[in-house]
This record gives structure tokens, C-alpha cells and sequence, in this order.
């Protein structure tokens, strides 16, 4: 039988779920609740329905996970507040962040019947690569802040899942170290910053590993209002300065990507400045390709193929970009009508489930990029977790394609989906 409060760990990892809360915290002060709570609620004699629910819904392994949102209150409970509200955050009052999820509800299936689905091909052709499935895993930085492997587990978990990966700029494992790790070479995100001597160094390094693609990150121009980040770290009354130092430098010191380079001199990561004429210098300094990510109007992704752009990841990075309001999978009928099928469009942002994955490809994304899936497998379980968030994505995907009656990825249009009015 599952109890919900059968053992000390179990106690203690919801007591730390508490803490986080900001529900908890809005009902009147961490300390207090937290001590009323134990004491009124005699743990080992039960509590109420409501939060008897909240515990039975923590899984205590990978495998026991339904859907990927199961990893999420593991992660929740096994990270610091202040980790996790990083990872959770969007910006402001975190509109564009729930726009992403709520967009797909207006999009429903067509699906077709008496197709012979026996056999279901996810593979996927992406420039000179074939991917075994249009899943991709999207670039995000200080990942040992969700688990001591990092990006290494995530490497080795995507090598094992056979998925395509892109290295952050600010990632905690250098490139080498993720490429040895996965023993092929990884996509490399570029946040370039104001020196070009940095950047020129991350360009050689991902070149030097074969990267076949360099990602210009191109949407966050200024620092974001990360309210929900702000408020969990008020919740985290450990002193951040035993663990690492503070301020930029000491930010830039756990990065391998800027070892070697001018680091003092630089006051941070924004690059405000930046327009097409950056995107020229890069084509013509190195010869991968290059991908936009941040694109999200008509205008920008004509001008990515006037300037000969190789492909675009349709983002607002996962609702931490600006606080547009608006879903990426609403953007992305209008970036793709402006490419016309000159180059491969990426999206990303708000991907949960293989319908959502399904509807993306169906408006006519080339491939799905998907971010706080799989930090919550992360941080809930390390390798395992990321692997087993990649295998139920899949799992759902194989499954959607076999009641929609499509037999592989190219069969996939916008025949088998439409939007209520
Ligand atoms: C990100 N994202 C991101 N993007 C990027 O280009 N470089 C980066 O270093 C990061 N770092 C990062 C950290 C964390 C914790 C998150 C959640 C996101 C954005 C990421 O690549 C992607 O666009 C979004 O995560 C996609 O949205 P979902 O799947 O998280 O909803």
C-alpha cells in the first residue's frame, strides 16, 4: 500500500514541499505554517484529503511516471527553492508562460481511420542529419544546479534515447566534456555577448566538436522580470555564497564555455546591440550553420531568409523572453507562411505531451524542441528522469500518430488539425 506518510523521507521531502510553496507562504509566513502545520496535523495519524492527494501524487521513482508532469513536484521537492524557482520562472506575471500551455487546448484533431498504422516511423530529416524523432532537447543553462551530473546525464540520457541535443552557452560541462559524454557531436546555443573575441572562442571550440549548428539566440535583448524566481528565492533562506560566489564573475566562473577568454571583462550576457549585421559576421566567420532562435513575427523570419539564415527555432524561451502574451504555436503559422519552405523552422515552448508535439508538426514545424520536461527529469532523477521523460514524449507521439492514422512524421499536415473559432 502507498502511505502517504509512511516513512521519514517521505515526511520530511513534503514538510521542504511546504516551505516552497507560495501558497503556504501567502496564508500567512513560512515559519509559522510549517510549524502550526506539524503540529495540529500529527503526521503519522493522516491529514486531509486535499493534501493526502498532494503526497500521493509524488513519484518515487522514474518509472512510476503517467505523463512528464509527474516530475515536476519531485523536482520541485528535491531542489532548493531558489533552484527550482529558476527553472519554473517566466516573466512578470507569467502570462506568456501559461499562454504556451493554453494555446494547444484551441487546437483539436482530425484524426483518420482504417489507416494500417502496425508500423510507426518517427524519424526525422533535419539538414544533413536523420533524427530518429522530431524531439529535440532545447538549450538551458547551470543545469548541476538541478542535478550534480548536469548536462552530462542529459547527454548521456539523449544518446541513450537517441535524441538530439543543444549545448547552452552558460551550460555547467563544457562542450567537449557533453560531446565525449555523448559521444557525437551537439547543436551549440550562442549567447555571444558584447565581446567577439568570446564569441569567436565558443565558435571554435563547437567547431573543434564538430557541431554541425550554431544557435544565435536572439530574444532577450535587456534582463528580464523573473517575479516567480524573485519570489522563490525569498523563500530560500540558505546563503547562496557557501555554495558558489555571487555577481557575474562569479556566475561566468562556473561556465567551462568562457574559460580561457577575457571573462573579467565582461559586465554580463545581453548583447543589446546586436542586429543582422552580427548575424552577417557569424556567416562569415564560420561555416556552420546557423540557426535563429527567438523568432516570432512574419518580418523577422523573411529577414532570417533574406540574410540566408539556415533555419529558425520559433521561441519565446519557454516565457522568460518578453511578456508578449502570445503562445509560440500561435506565432508560428506566420513564420512559416514567410519562410514558405525555404528553410527548416524549429518551435519550442509549452510542449507536454505527444498531442502537443503532434499539432506542432501538424501547422508544420520540422521538429519540437522541448525545455522544462526534461530539467524536471533532471532534477527529480537524474539521468533516468531525463531518459524516461524522452521515452514517454515518444511513447505519446508514436501513439497520437497511430489514432491519427499517419504512418510517419512527413505524413503529419495541417489536415489533422484545425482550431475552434
Ligand atoms: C532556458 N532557455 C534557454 N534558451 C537559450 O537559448 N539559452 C539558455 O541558456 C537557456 N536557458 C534556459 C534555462 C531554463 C531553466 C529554462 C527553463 C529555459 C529556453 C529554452 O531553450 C526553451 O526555449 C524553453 O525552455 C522552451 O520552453 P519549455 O519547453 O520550457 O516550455
Amino acid at each position: 500500500m502507498k502511505g502517504i506518510f509512511k516513512t521519514e523521507i517521505n515526511r520530511r521531502r513534503f514538510l521542504k514541499f511546504l516551505a516552497a510553496s507560495p501558497l503556504f507562504t501567502a496564508m500567512g509566513g513560512i515559519g509559522a505554517i510549517f510549524k502550526d502545520f506539524e503540529e495540529k496535523h500529527a503526521f503519522d495519524s493522516g491529514s486531509s484529503q486535499q493534501l493526502r492527494s498532494l503526497i500521493d501524487d509524488v513519484i518515487n521513482s522514474a518509472e512510476e511516471a503517467i505523463n512528464v508532469f509527474d516530475f515536476e513536484p519531485v523536482a520541485k521537492l528535491n531542489l532548493p527553492p531558489a533552484h527550482f524557482g529558476y527553472l519554473a520562472t517566466g516573466v512578470e506575471g507569467d502570462k506568456t508562460l501559461l499562454a504556451n500551455r493554453e494555446a494547444f487546448s484551441r487546437i483539436y484533431l482530425r484524426p483518420r481511420r482504417l489507416v494500417d498504422v502496425s508500423s510507426v516511423d518517427m524519424k526525422t530529416e533535419l539538414f544533413d542529419s536523420s533524427l530518429s524523432s522530431p524531439i529535440i532537447i532545447a538549450p538551458a543553462g547551470s543545469q548541476k544546479a538541478f542535478h550534480s551530473d548536469g548536462e552530462l546525464a542529459v547527454a548521456k540520457a539523449a544518446k541513450n534515447q537517441n535524441n538530439l541535443q543543444i549545448l547552452s552557452t552558460v551550460s555547467t560541462s563544457s562542450i567537449e566534456d557533453v560531446t565525449y559524454a555523448r559521444g557525437e557531436p551537439v547543436w551549440y546555443q550562442l549567447y555571444p555577448t558584447t565581446k567577439w573575441d568570446i564569441a569567436k572562442s565558443m565558435i571554435q571550440r563547437a567547431e573543434k566538436m564538430e557541431s554541425p549548428v550554431l544557435v544565435l539566440t536572439v530574444d532577450v535583448p535587456t534582463l528580464t522580470n523573473r517575479e516567480t524566481e524573485r519570489r522563490f528565492k525569498k523563500l530560500d533562506d540558505r546563503d547562496c555564497s557557501s555554495c558558489h560566489s555571487q555577481g557575474i564573475q562569479g556566475f561566468l566562473e562556473r561556465k567551462p564555455m568562457f574559460d580561457g577568454t577575457n571573462k573579467p571583462e565582461l559586465k554580463g550576457l545581453l548583447f543589446p546591440a546586436m542586429t543582422w549585421d552580427f548575424v552577417k559576421k557569424l556567416k562569415d566567420f564560420t561555416s556552420l550553420k546557423i540557426v535563429l532562435k527567438g523568432i516570432v513575427t512574419y518580418e523577422d523570419a523573411s529577414l532570417c531568409v533574406e540574410h540566408k539564415v539556415d533555419g529558425i527555432i520559433v521561441s519565446n524561451h519557454g516565457g522568460r523572453a518578453e511578456e508578449s502574451g502570445r503562445a509560440t504555436i500561435d506565432s508560428l503559422p506566420e513564420v512559416l507562411s514567410a519562410v514558405n519552405g525555404k528553410i527548416p523552422v524549429l518551435v519550442d515552448c509549452g510542449f507536454r505531451r505527444g498531442s502537443d508535439i503532434f499539432k506542432g508538426l501538424a501547422l508544420g514545424a520540422n521538429a519540437i524542441c522541448i525545455g522544462r520536461p526534461y530539467l524536471w527529469g533532471l532534477a527529480a532523477f537524474g539521468q533516468e528522469g531525463v531518459e524516461v521523460v524522452l521515452k514517454i514524449l515518444k511513447a505519446e507521439l508514436k501513439t497520437v500518430m497511430m489514432f491519427a492514422g499517419t504512418k510517419k512524421v512527413s505524413d503529419i499536415n495541417s489536415a489533422y488539425i484545425r482550431r475552434y473559432d
